[in-house]
Formats: structure tokens, C-alpha cells, sequence
């Protein structure tokens, strides 16, 4: 039997997401937190993981973490929804509102994985070429909502690989004219403190996208979606019941229990990234895009795919876009420890002053 052929020639044509970190000191390709739990929190959580009952199921709904992660953010918790880290609330997101051949939308570059979505599901990706610093393209983006009906729009905020935030009005724009469902990703507000969470009052069709991932729990795998309830109770209906497991469960109500423990770090990330972009400023042939999130994309005249290729000799393993017309000659940077950062710099500043 020719299996081959049972594949849509979609899903064919992706690459599936792998990394090689043979070799790799620095890891600073996956915008995680550079910094471990700490030690007391570390043991709070290991000492709840000895009652957890390993021959059960998870409670399929995780509410006694809902519970903590709606009063952290300040929402009931009949707005929450959990899934296996973000990445699976966006294909639930477009499995719910999708249809075949209904398009997704999204600005390019992008977060890739509404792409994937759309793609693996059959609907049309569509994605619209930022401005050449990186905002939303008016009128290109309102003129595709009046003729294409997109089902779902997706919209990083800050985006992620440019690190920035858009203008904050075109958003509202697009929540006014769009009658599909607009998600705002804020999987990095941690580090902008900007959220369009005040508007879920005024807009109905609005969906909010939050993570652990960035700040100390990305081995967790916890994504959040907040959004009107009625809503929410819609979306899940289409989530698998037990998709967040009994581990994370209990470990991210655990940490997020001692979250004044946690919050300084994400305090020392902002505070290093705000120096790490003055450093990467002062490097001859870089540019550095300015970011409100926890890393930079750079853009070097050198040749970025050689870039890489250095800073990998080197065992620093950053992100590459090899495959992305607009990003080919790009890397995008994760704010590591100060220790970190600097042998980052010192190994591009190498390359970058070669004669
Ligand atoms: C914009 C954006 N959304 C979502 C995610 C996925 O986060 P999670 O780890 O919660 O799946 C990422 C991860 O890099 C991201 O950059």
C-alpha cells in the first residue's frame, strides 16, 4: 500500500520542529527563562509531586490551577482555559472557528505555529507582510478582513521574532471591523506589561493568549486562554480532557502559589535586555531590533547563516529562519544571564569585526 499518498500534500511539504543541541553551552534559541526554580519553591513543588496519584487521570478540568492562575491574572474562572502549553490552545482555536478553506490570518514574520494550524487542518493561511518596521500594513490588513471574512486573526503581541508591539489603535481597528475571532497572543507580556486583557468587556469575539512557558515553566507546558465565557465553554468542548497532566498541574499551582519568589526574575530579565540591546548596538555590521519582549532579532552584514554557523561552533545555539523568505538572514537572540549575554556579544562581535 502506498501510504504516502494518504498524506495531504500540505502536511507533506512542513518540516517537523527539531533542534541539535549537541554541543550547545548556551542555550538561547527558545525565548525561555535563563534562570532555574528557586530552591525553596523547587522543593515546594517536589514534596507536593510525592502525593500525586500517578494510576489517575488528571482532574479534566485542572481547576484547583485555574483557580490560581484566574485569581494571578485577575479573571473568573469560567474565562480560562488551559491547554498543553499555547501552542495547543492556537490549533484548538482554529479547529473550533476553522473551516476548509476558511482563512487564518496573520502579519508575516510571525509566530509559525498559526501557519502549521491553519495548514494541518485544511484551512487557508493567509499571511500579510509587515511594514518595514515591522507594524501592521494599513490599509492591506483591514482591505483583506472586507474580502476575506478571515474565520481566526492572529495577532503576537509583542510579536514574536521582531520583539515588537504594534500600534496599539490598528489593533483596535481590527477588532472593530473583523467578525471572526481576533486572538491577541500575549505569550511574552511578562516582559511589555501591555495587554488588550481591559478590552474582553468591549469585544466578544476577542481571545487572549497567555503561557508559563517564558517565565520558568516551559518544561510544564501550560498555555492559557482567557475570552468571554460563553465563548470559552464553546472552545472546550473541542479540548482533549485531560490535556494538561496531573505533573504540570500540580507543579505550576505550586509555583505560582510562591510567585514573589518568581517575579524578580522576570524583573532581572527586562532589566538585562535593556542592556543587552545597548551592548548589541555597539557591534560594527549588526543591527539589532529594538524589543519589548525577551529577545532580539538581529539582522548581520556579514551573512546571518554564517553568524550561526560561529556562534554554534562556539556551543551557542540560537534561533535561525533558514526556511523564511523574509528572515533567511535573520537570528533571533533570547535574553539569557548576564554571563550568558556577554559571551553572546563578545562571540558576534568576533565574527562581526573580521576583516
Ligand atoms: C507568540 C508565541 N505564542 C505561543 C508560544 C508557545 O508557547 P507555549 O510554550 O505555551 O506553547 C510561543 C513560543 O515561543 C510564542 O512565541
Amino acid at each position: 500500500m502506498d501510504w504516502k499518498t494518504l498524506i495531504r500534500p500540505e502536511i507533506v511539504q512542513l518540516k517537523a520542529y527539531t533542534v541539535d543541541r549537541k554541543g550547545v553551552r548556551i542555550r538561547l534559541n527558545a525565548n525561555e527563562s535563563p534562570y532555574p526554580l528557586p530552591e525553596s519553591v523547587r522543593r515546594r513543588v517536589l514534596a507536593a509531586l510525592e502525593t500525586t496519584e500517578f494510576h489517575r487521570y488528571p482532574d479534566p478540568e485542572a481547576k484547583a490551577l485555574r483557580e490560581v492562575i484566574g485569581e494571578w491574572i485577575g479573571v473568573a474562572e469560567n474565562a480560562l482555559l488551559l491547554g498543553n502549553g499555547s501552542d495547543e490552545l492556537i490549533q484548538i482555536i482554529a479547529t473550533t472557528f476553522g473551516e476548509e478553506g476558511g482563512v487564518v490570518l496573520f502579519p508575516e514574520p510571525t509566530f509559525e505555529v498559526y501557519r502549521i494550524a491553519a495548514l494541518t487542518l485544511g484551512e487557508r493561511p493567509y499571511g500579510i507582510p509587515l511594514t518595514d518596521d515591522w507594524d501592521l500594513p494599513f490599509p492591506e490588513i483591514l482591505e483583506a478582513i472586507r474580502r476575506l471574512h478571515p474565520r481566526v486573526i492572529f495577532l503576537s503581541y509583542p510579536n514574536n521574532p521582531t520583539g515588537n508591539c504594534f500600534t496599539r489603535e490598528k489593533i483596535e481597528q481590527i477588532l472593530q471591523e473583523s467578525s471572526g475571532i481576533v486572538v491577541l497572543d500575549e505569550a511574552y507580556f511578562p516582559f511589555s506589561q501591555k495587554t488588550f486583557l481591559p478590552s474582553l468587556g468591549q469585544y466578544d469575539h476577542l481571545l487572549i493568549l497567555r503561557t508559563l512557558s517564558k517565565i520558568g515553566m516551559a518544561g510544564l507546558r501550560v498555555g492559557i486562554l482567557i475570552g468571554h465565557p460563553a465563548l470559552v465553554a464553546e472552545i472546550n468542548k473541542v479540548r482533549a480532557p485531560y490535556n494538561v497532566n496531573a505533573l504540570s498541574q500540580v507543579a505550576a499551582r505550586v509555583i505560582l502559589e510562591e510567585w514573589p519568589l518568581i517575579e524578580p526574575q522576570i524583573a532581572q530579565i527586562v532589566a538585562e535586555r535593556d542592556r543587552l540591546y545597548r551592548k548589541l548596538q555597539t557591534i560594527p555590521h549588526l543591527t539589532v531590533y529594538p524589543s519589548e519582549a525577551n529577545f532580539f532579532l538581529l539582522q548581520c552584514a556579514r551573512g546571518g547563516a554564517a553568524l550561526w554557523e560561529h556562534l554554534m561552533a562556539e556551543g551557542i545555539l540560537v534561533r535561525r529562519y533558514p526556511d523564511h523568505p523574509m528572515l533567511k538572514e535573520m537570528l533571533r537572540v533570547t535574553v539569557g544571564q548576564p554571563e550568558e549575554n556577554e559571551v553572546l556579544c563578545q562571540a558576534i562581535h568576533r565574527f562581526c569585526s573580521q576583516e
